[in-house]
This record gives structure tokens, C-alpha cells and sequence, in this order.
């Protein structure tokens, strides 16, 4: 029975709920540019245009239901003693799929911020009423609750990412191309604490290299493999 097992998530674990990544073929920093659409910069000048994007992401995850991929990683969290999600994406797919203990990177596109009162909460219109959307509390301008570029992730999250990196005897990487730091460090560093590095991915990524077993399919067949993997481990 093994102690420790981590899932460090991409955008490529919600590929198959019909979410598209951001920098595959049909990725989202293809079409557009990131500069314009997730910076602070980008929301000062217009806040609208911004919030047109993340409005319409968020319709497309209201419709997307939790795949296989995440549904595996919430049973195997049930079955297991010490099971975490650490994950780079904002919606919130592994804790619909029944996760718990899941560590959320880049924020969440179901929180709304107050850039004014700074007051943060969930927020599930989708659409939205007005673009922007103002604080209910004290009138100001809501922006996304997810972390932009050029912005900080959270102090404590990222704290707890890398206290369970490190003390991780299984660190299963799915669905992202790690070019985006810090938290592409993490296989790393759970790798350069002993643990087994699993990737699943269909493509190589810098993780490939070190990866103790390489899975070079979607997430959800990937997930059925680890399953297998960690039940007979
Ligand atoms: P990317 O779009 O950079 O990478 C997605 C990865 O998923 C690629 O390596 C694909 O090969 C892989 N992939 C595609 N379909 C898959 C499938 N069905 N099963 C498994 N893997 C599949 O997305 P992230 O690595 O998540 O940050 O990007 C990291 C961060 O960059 C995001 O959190 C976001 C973005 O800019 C911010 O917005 C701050």
C-alpha cells in the first residue's frame, strides 16, 4: 500500500470534458493573446474585454460535466490514505468529480474579487448580468478570482504544493505541458525527493525526461492505467 500519492493536474485532464487547453492546436493562447486577456495590465485597460473572455469560459464549464480522468483521481482519494490534486486549472471539475483535498494554483473562475473592497466570493451566473460586474458590498469593480501573468500565486497553496511534492511517493502528472512556473517545478521536486514520477500526456514535455513511467495517451485511458498501477503497488 503506498502512502503519498499526488495528481498534478493541467489543462489537459479537462480536455475531454470539451475544455480546451491553452497552448495545444486548438488551445486558447493560440487565438488569442494572453497579454491582452490575463494580465492586471490587460483588465485595467479594458476591463470589459476581459471580462467577456472569462464569461465565456465560464458558460462553456457550467456546461462541461467532470470526465473519467477526474472521477478516477476522486475514487482513488477515497480508497487511499493521503491522496492531493494540485492543480493549475480554474474549473473546478476535480472537486464536481467528489475530490476533497484539491489545491487550486491558479484561483478559481467561480470567484469573484472586489478590486476595491477587496472582498472575494463564489459567484455561478453564467452569463453574468453586466460585464463588468460590481461588488454587491461596496459597488466597486469584481475582477476574476484566477491568477494572472505577472501576478503571484497564492502564498499558502503553493506553501502546501510543495510540502506534499516533497514528501509524495507517487507524483502523477496529467494534462500539462509544465512550461508554466512555479508551478511546473513541483514533478521535480517530488522527483528529486525520491518519488516515482508518472506521466500521462500525449505529447512529450519536460516532465518526459524525468518520468519514471511515461503514459502517451489522453487522461482518461492514462488514469485507468494508474489505477492499475497504485491497486497492485
Ligand atoms: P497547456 O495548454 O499549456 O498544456 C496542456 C497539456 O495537456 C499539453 O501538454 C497537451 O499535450 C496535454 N493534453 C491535451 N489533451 C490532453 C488529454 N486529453 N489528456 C491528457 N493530456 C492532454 O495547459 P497547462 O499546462 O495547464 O495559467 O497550462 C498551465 C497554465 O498556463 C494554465 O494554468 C494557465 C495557462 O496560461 C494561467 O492562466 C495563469
Amino acid at each position: 500500500m503506498v502512502s503519498y500519492i499526488t495528481f498534478f493536474t493541467g489543462a489537459g485532464v479537462s480536455a475531454e470534458s470539451g475544455i480546451p487547453t491553452f497552448r495545444g492546436s486548438e488551445g486558447l493562447w493560440r487565438k488569442y493573446n494572453p497579454m491582452d486577456l490575463a494580465t492586471p495590465e490587460a483588465f485595467q485597460k479594458n476591463p470589459k474585454l476581459v471580462w467577456e473572455f472569462y464569461d465565456d469560459r465560464r458558460q462553456n464549464i457550467a456546461r462541461a460535466k467532470p470526465n473519467k480522468a477526474h472521477l478516477l483521481m476522486a475514487d482513488i482519494e477515497k480508497k487511499f490514505p493521503n491522496v492531493a490534486v494540485i492543480t493549475q486549472n480554474v474549473d473546478g471539475l476535480h472537486q464536481r468529480a467528489g475530490s476533497e483535498n484539491v489545491i487550486e494554483l491558479h484561483g478559481n473562475i467561480w470567484k469573484v474579487r472586489c478590486i476595491r473592497c477587496g472582498k472575494e466570493e463564489y459567484n455561478y451566473e453564467a452569463p453574468l448580468k453586466e460585464l463588468p460586474p460590481s461588488c454587491k458590498y461596496c459597488g466597486g469593480m469584481l475582477r476574476p478570482g484566477v491568477v494572472w501573468f505577472g501576478e503571484s500565486l497564492p502564498f499558502n497553496e503553493l506553501n502546501r504544493a510543495f510540502e506534499i511534492a516533497e514528501r509524495s511517493n507517487f507524483f502523477i502528472v496529467v494534462g500539462t505541458s509544465c512550461q508554466v512556473y512555479p508551478a511546473a517545478q513541483l514533478p521535480f521536486v517530488a522527483k528529486q525527493k525520491g518519488s516515482k514520477v508518472i506521466e500521462i500526456n500525449p505529447e512529450y514535455t519536460p516532465v518526459s525526461d524525468i518520468a519514471d513511467i511515461s503514459i502517451r495517451k489522453k487522461a482518461t485511458e492514462g488514469m485507468e492505467e494508474v489505477f492499475k498501477i497504485l491497486i497492485n503497488s
